[in-house]
């Protein structure tokens, strides 16, 4: 038996198996580059990047030098009672970068599903409206909140409802579920149809305080949202919700939704 298996059967007792989405019985020991060397000594090119959060590279010289620094000089102090030297200086830096017009003011958080938790709160507090609308196949994250925004696998609501109440999921444009012959105007007006029904059946636009999208969905399967779409729903002058936009910062920057009436960016990872 290797350390990989040994290691695994010594945690199994002690670790829920609802954790962790299982891809290898692998346990992984370093990082350097593209490529993660398991307790074995086995090398494997990665290409998952730990869910895209460490873009640059595994122990990126960088990033280990200027954690290394911070350690040194303060490692953590929390951003509810101080600021702090480096916080200060990135907050401004951060809101000018949003691609959100007007006033910017940030809030730091610990996650994305925190900063999408935090949407939640800001958006039914600012507008005084219960209702949060969200896309099929979206993945927003694994506290309550965030959990119950995203809809892209039965066992992240399966056994631990109910969840949080007023969020309405709608289609997400699927171009693989495009009709046969279906012209692309044709999928987008079917699809513009499915995402004000709603809105004309049960659901009050003026009780309604955010729709959240991913521009680019990931977990749903790498779909990026319609343009022509996207124009329709912003266009709408009988919604009279507040939009908010909810990108991660690689896909934010890789599909700027400029001219959307944007006014949250939950932005997470690096
Ligand atoms: C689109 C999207 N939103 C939210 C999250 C949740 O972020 P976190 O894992 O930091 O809570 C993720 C995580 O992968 C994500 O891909």
């Amino acid at each position: 038996m290797g350390d990989n298996e040994r290691l695994l059967a010594n945690e199994a007792p002690a670790f829920s198996r609802a954790a962790r989405v299982k891809y290898y019985n692998i346990v992984i020991r370093s990082g350097k580059g593209a490529v993660v060397t398991d307790v074995d000594g086995n090398d494997y090119i990665d290409l998952l990047a730990s869910a895209s959060s460490t873009n640059t590279g595994h122990a990126h010289p960088h990033v280990v030098k200027a954690i290394q620094d911070q350690a040194a000089r303060l490692i953590q102090y929390t951003a509810a009672y101080f600021a702090t030297e480096n916080e200060a200086k990135l907050a401004p830096r951060l809101a000018a970068l949003a691609p959100i017009s007007g006033p910017k003011a940030l809030a730091w958080g610990n996650s994305g599903s925190d900063a999408n938790d935090a949407i939640i709160k800001f958006a039914r507090a600012y507008t005084g409206r219960p209702n949060i609308v969200s896309f099929t196949g979206a993945y927003h994250g694994s506290t309550y909140g965030s959990q119950t925004l995203s809809a892209v696998s039965l066992n992240m609501s399966r056994k631990i409802g109910p969840m949080l109440p007023g969020v309405v999921k709608v289609p997400f444009p699927d171009p693989w579920k495009r009709l046969t012959d279906e012209t692309d105007d044709a999928f987008v007006d079917r699809m513009f149809a499915a995402f004000k029904l709603p809105f004309e059946t049960y659901l009050p636009a003026e009780e309604t305080a955010a729709i959240l999208i991913e521009p680019i969905q990931g977990d749903g399967g790498s779909l990026r949202h319609r343009r022509s779409l996207w124009k329709k729903f912003t266009n709408l002058p009988t919604i009279t919700v507040s939009y908010l936009l909810l990108m991660r910062s690689i896909k934010a920057w890789a599909e700027p939704v400029s001219g959307g009436p944007s006014k949250i960016l939950a932005w997470n990872q690096t």
